[in-house]
């Protein structure tokens, strides 16, 4: 692929999470699953999750049924994905990931991809 090519896939992926942003596409469970796990690849948070089993971190349906119920959830993984809390890995505490998204629409919209897993 050329990179004027790859600049043009990449200007339709923008244009396109545009018009998820707009505050219609944005309500309440709206997921664009294509978007949601193409940002988990590109930050390799397949290394520690899947979708249904456990690896260094919970699978995404244990994720999703342990928040299952609570009260801003979203908002809360939001926070998980943004601020380096320490998690424990193997008795081991250190910095969880950051999410590497081009805008808070982008990590709200895998929030809540695997809150509906
Ligand atoms: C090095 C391993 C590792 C990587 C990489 C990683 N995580 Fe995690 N993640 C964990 C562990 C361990 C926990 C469990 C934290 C706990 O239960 O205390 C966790 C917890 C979570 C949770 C649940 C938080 C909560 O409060 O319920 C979410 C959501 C999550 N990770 C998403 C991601 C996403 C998205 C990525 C990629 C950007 C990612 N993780 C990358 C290890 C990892």
């Amino acid at each position: 692929m050329t990179l004027v090519s790859r600049y043009r896939h990449w200007a339709g992926f923008i244009a396109g999470l545009a018009i998820a942003a707009s505050p219609v596409a944005l309500s309440a469970q709206t997921v664009d699953v294509e978007a949601a796990e193409a940002l988990l690849k590109a930050n390799k948070c397949a290394k520690c999750h899947v979708l249904d089993r456990k690896k260094d971190g919970p699978s995404y349906k244990e994720i999703a049924k342990e928040r299952a119920g609570k009260a801003d959830s979203e908002n809360a993984l939001v926070k998980h994905l943004t601020t380096s809390p320490k998690v424990k890995i193997d008795g081991v505490e250190e910095e969880h990931k950051n999410i590497k998204a081009k805008n808070e629409a982008e990590i709200r919209n895998v929030v809540r991809y695997i809150l509906t897993r």
